[in-house]
């Protein structure tokens, strides 16, 4: 489909960085949810400040939009040292690499995201500079070409990737931590639109919150993004108070129901019961009968879609579950009502792919 962003997206879209930036908390007290990697970070962090050493590197997976780069920049701070930023696609050479390394201080956090995205070449001059805190850089061409090592200062890498499948096994073995981030809770995503309400001087009710919550598909990009639009329509319409009513009108108007699945989402489920019997069938299929990248399907709109437990996943095929059915008000077939065996036919073990 043409490039528009959708409303759902949980990738960053253009003008959202500022607001992201004056949001994001900046310790760790103030990180909420994704407690299991908090509770070994702070482990990690207070255990490297003791010894006087850098962090090990990290490796953050999961789905886009869930505070990677937040937390990145959490441990920046309670390491007392510098973040610098930069992704996987923005290192296109190794003289790229070698001028962000060469630039770092003594125990700075470099934070590359989308790191599954790095150039073969790239990625190997990572090894030896994760590994050695040096690289290899060949000066010249042909019989005269020359190797020069370059000492770096100790760092620690964070990558993080939406895809721990696509890195290659030698990156991803390099890596001393490796935290997988989950979708929020509904509870957890209420504490974060108050205290994004909070720092924006937004008024928001308990059930307001509450609605909002249950519709950002467990995600807090998507939460403060609808809260800004929920305020836009309480300004203009409705004289400034955000009440449930108008958190319904919002998202109502922006195609968003109200377990927060967007067009594309119910596009998905509708696609596998219709034109399929509920699957399994192939990713691929899927993608190209919507017109849409898999990979989109894959990172963006899967993971929710299985939260909720309305689609199963295995490497090869996708199945619907009988919420699925009932969600869009369809009749359930007759194998999914209760006492009848499931039919995920391919024999499969349902696997995450995170
Ligand atoms: N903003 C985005 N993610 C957050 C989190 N986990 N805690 C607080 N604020 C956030």
């Amino acid at each position: 489909m043409a490039y528009e962003q959708r409303i759902t997206d949980a990738d960053l879209m253009q003008d959202e960085e500022l607001l992201e930036k004056s949001i994001r908390p900046k310790r760790m007290e103030d990180y909420i949810g994704q407690k299991g990697v908090t509770d070994q970070l702070k482990v990690y962090i207070e255990a490297a400040k003791m010894r006087g050493e850098t962090l090990d590197h990290v490796l953050f997976f999961g789905p886009p939009g869930l505070g990677k780069t937040t937390l990145a920049g959490i441990i920046a701070n309670e390491m007392g040292v510098e973040l610098k930023i930069s992704a996987g696609p923005a290192i296109t050479r190794q003289g790229d690499l070698a001028a962000i390394l060469s630039n770092l201080g003594e125990g700075d956090v470099l934070f590359i995201d989308e790191i599954h995205r790095l150039s073969r070449n790239v990625e190997e001059t990572l090894y030896s500079a994760m590994e050695d805190f040096a690289i290899d850089i060949v000066m010249g061409k042909g019989p005269m070409a020359e190797t020069l090592r370059l000492g770096l200062p100790h760092f620690t890498l964070i990558g993080a990737t939406t895809r721990s499948g696509s890195l290659s096994a030698p990156l991803r073995d390099r890596f001393g931590v490796l935290a997988k981030f989950d979708l929020y809770s509904d509870d957890e995503l209420c504490q974060i639109i108050k205290r994004t309400a909070g720092i924006l001087g937004i008024e928001i009710d308990e059930e307001s919150t509450m609605q909002l919550a249950k519709r950002s598909r467990g995600t807090p990009r998507v939460a403060n993004r609808l809260l800004k639009r929920v305020r836009d329509f309480a300004q203009v319409k409705y004289e400034g108070n955000i009440n449930p009513d108008i958190v319904n009108i919002t998202l109502d108007s922006l195609g968003i129901d109200s377990l927060g699945l967007d067009d594309l989402d119910r596009r998905i489920l509708r696609l596998i019961i219709e034109s399929f019997h509920g699957g399994p069938v192939g990713i691929d299929t899927i993608a190209a009968s919507l017109g849409e990248e898999r990979i989109t399907l894959e990172d963006m709109y899967e993971p929710y879609l299985m939260q909720l437990g309305m689609l199963h996943r295995t490497p090869k095929s996708r199945i619907v579950t009988d919420k699925a059915y009932a969600h869009l008000g369809l009749p359930v077939p007759e194998y999914m009502r209760p006492g009848q065996p499931a039919d995920d036919s391919d024999g499969e073990e349902q696997v995450k792919l995170w």
